[in-house]
């Protein structure tokens, strides 16, 4: 079978955006790959974070992900830095990579663009250690949101060079982008990504949102002064409204389009609350559940950590052989 890998960073709340370009991929690849799934707590430090939000966080991620319907024994689902491994290549890789391919990454400009008080030396290796995490696991399918794919592709020239120098050792990746809703827009700013990240709240869907909330925030979503429920260029918030509901009812957008002709906004954004509210309902009753046994997801990560470390340390061995590394 073929390996999947994917990973999210645990920095608060989890949006429409993250579970509809990614989580809502990973449950559907479970049964027809060997999956692989991490809580990104080390990407998650290239910003800083409070050390007991962090903590919190991380196990609150772990229980949204498995809410989502990650079964933690089908799939392999653990916390990055429970696995030594992935500070160890990405080491290995942080040396067969240059300053050159990293300067050109968009997120790392993004992101020192945004923060110029922290333009720290892990913010900018950041996908070193990305492609370390794929690579360790000999990934052949990576689902992500659009946004991840400059760093796939730079994670498959990192392994492309290390083979060509050093003979075959990691598998090449592919991503494995969706369709529909790869990039989920801001409510408030269509042309923009949605972000947990931004000021105002209304712009994005929390995935752990109350149903009220959500209908609440897709009525007050920002459009255009047409009143036709099409898909055109230029109609960024029908656009994305679209995506939306075909993403959450499986319905294309023709059919959509048919269903709302001559009803206007109104209706239509209601309709499409109501669809998402009531799909991430049993998302947020399945997190509280997991939330209140902590045990059992205690129990999960250290099971899930121990299967990530056999099958990464089979890939760090033949690293360590292949570039020289004397053995222990
Ligand atoms: P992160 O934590 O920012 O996001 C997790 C996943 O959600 C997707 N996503 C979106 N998809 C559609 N529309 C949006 N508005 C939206 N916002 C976020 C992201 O594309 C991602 O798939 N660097 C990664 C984490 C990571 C990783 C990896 C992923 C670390 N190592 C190895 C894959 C493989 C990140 O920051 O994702």
């Amino acid at each position: 079978r073929q390996r999947i890998f994917s990973g999210i960073q645990p920095t608060g709340i989890m949006t429409l955006g993250n579970y509809l370009g990614a989580i809502k991929n990973w449950v559907a690849l479970q049964d027809e790959y060997d999956c692989v799934y991490s809580v990104v707590n080390m990407h998650a430090i290239t910003v800083r974070q409070d050390p007991k939000a962090l903590r919190e966080n991380t196990l609150a991620a772990l229980a949204l992900v498995m809410a989502c319907g990650i079964d933690p024994e089908k799939s392999v689902l653990f916390i990055q830095s429970h696995v030594k491994t992935h500070a160890e290549l990405s080491w290995v890789l942080s040396c067969n990579t240059q300053f050159g391919e990293l300067s050109r990454m968009t997120q790392f400009k993004d992101k020192s663009a945004k923060h110029p008080e922290n333009v720290n030396a892990g913010l900018f290796t950041y996908p070193v250690l990305m492609a370390a995490d794929i690579l360790l696991y000999q990934a052949d399918l990576v689902p992500v949101g659009i946004d991840q794919k400059q760093h796939l592709e730079l994670a498959r020239n990192i392994a492309q060079r290390f083979n060509g120098v050093y003979g075959n050792v990691f598998t090449l990746p592919d991503g494995y982008i969706p369709k529909l809703a790869a990039k989920v827009m801001s409510l408030q700013e269509p042309t923009k990504k949605m972000s947990k990240s931004d000021d105002n709240p209304k712009a994005f869907i929390g995935i752990l949102d109350k149903p009220e909330t959500i209908v609440k925030k897709f009525r007050s979503a920002v459009t255009d002064s047409e009143a036709e429920v099409v898909c055109r260029e230029g109609k960024d918030g029908i656009n994305n409204l679209l995506a939306i509901y075909s993403a959450v009812t499986g319905r294309d957008f023709p059919a959509i389009e048919a269903e709302f002709a001559g009803r206007g906004y109104g209706d239509f954004k209601t309709a499409v609350g109501e669809a998402v509210a009531e799909t991430l309902r049993p998302v947020r009753e399945q997190f509280d559940r997991y939330m209140a046994d902590k045990a059992f997801l205690e129990e999960c990560y250290r099971k899930g950590a121990a299967r990530a470390e056999a099958i990464s340390q089979r890939t760090l061995d033949k690293v360590y052989k292949k570039i020289g590394f004397l053995a222990k």
